[in-house]
């Protein structure tokens, strides 16, 4: 799909970070756009940017939808339909949220919502959107996996809900390949694999759990987190011991804060990127130096894949 141009385009978690580039992006090159998102202010701040570039007559509509749970994908495709009609041409499933780290020791509640948002998020909007894009002449499906998905860790941090479901999204997208060359040729599907970009996911993740924000967590909370990080190989674990509650939470909140601001890559240049590879019809989306270094290393490397310091080796 070379041009966007009088497209319509569905993008789930439309509210921040590359949700909300590609909807500022495709509404610019006068894609229609209906994007979803729990978060219903971000959303609508998504919108209004939009809507003050994209040129006169770009529709752009929001809808409240939680990707894990498919009858809000159904009700979120209904919608689409009323405002848009029986044909979509790009689905980006694009939500996602961090969490569920460790499987011995987190919740699992939280593990299985961070999974079932990663993987059952993409796998509903496939369900639920293919056939309008098959019903097009032209579609193309976008599924945001990460360098998570080909490497299940963070550094010194486990990452077992999200990197389960980010494999999961790049095997489910890669199988496709062959069965939509088979059964709808007129469908490209791509992966998408990001390394480090600098968006809201890490102060987002908490309110889509339902967590307490960290700098109102409770005495007992920050004792609860306090004892986590000092048993972890996390940096922080041995500062720590002398930081004082009020230190500790607002040491993690700046800790979010960095994760946006300090990033190599911003949303809006992963973005870009992300569509170049659709245009260019590459199924394999690779994003920042970060996903490209990595991936290689894996590759050159895999028995090395989960040392300890495997993030800072160079490549023998
Ligand atoms: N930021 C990174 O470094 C990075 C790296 C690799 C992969 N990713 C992936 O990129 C995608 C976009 O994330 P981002 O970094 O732009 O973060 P983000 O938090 O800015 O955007 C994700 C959006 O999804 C929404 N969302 C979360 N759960 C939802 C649900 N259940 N239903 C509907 N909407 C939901 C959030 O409210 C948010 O608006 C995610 O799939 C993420 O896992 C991000």
């Amino acid at each position: 799909m070379e041009d966007f141009k009088g497209k319509i385009a569905v993008v789930t978690g439309g509210g921040t970070g590359m949700g909300r580039e590609l909807c500022r992006q495709l509404s610019r090159e006068a894609c229609h756009v209906a994007m979803c998102d729990m978060l219903v202010e971000n959303m609508a701040e998504t919108k209004s940017l939009c809507e003050a570039e994209a040129p006169p007559g770009t529709r752009i509509t929001t809808h409240k939808c939680d990707v894990s749970v498919e009858r809000d994908m159904q009700h979120f495709r209904d919608e689409v339909e009323n405002s848009h009609g029986p044909v979509v041409n790009l689905l980006f499933n694009n939500a996602g949220i961090s969490g569920g780290g460790s499987f011995l020791t987190d919740e699992r509640e939280e593990w299985e919502k961070t999974f079932a948002v990663c993987w059952y998020g993409v796998y509903y909007g496939c369900r639920t959107f293919v056939p309008m894009l098959v019903a097009g002449e032209e579609g193309h499906i976008v599924n945001t996996s990460s360098v998570n998905g080909f490497w299940a860790t963070l550094p010194n941090t486990p990452h077992t809900a999200y990197s389960a479901a980010k494999f999961a999204v790049k095997g489910f997208s890669e199988a496709l390949i062959a069965d939509l060359r088979d059964n709808a040729p007129h469908v490209g599907v791509s992966v998408v694999m990001p390394g480090h970009i600098g968006t809201s996911i890490a102060l987002n993740s908490g309110a889509v759990l339902g967590k307490t924000p960290v700098l109102e967590l409770s005495e007992q909370e920050v004792r609860t987190l306090r004892e986590r990080i000092m048993q972890s190989s996390a940096p922080e674990a041995e500062a720590i011991i002398n930081m004082s509650d009020e230190q500790i939470k607002q040491a993690m909140h700046d800790r979010a804060i960095g994760f946006r601001d300090n990033a190599p890559m911003t949303a809006s240049e992963a973005s870009a990127v992300i569509l170049d590879g659709v245009r260019s019809n590459r199924w394999r989306i690779l994003v920042g130096a970060d996903a490209h270094g990595l991936d290689e290393k894996v590759r050159a490397q895999p028995e090395m894949a989960y040392e300890p310091n495997f993030w800072s080796f160079n490549i023998e």
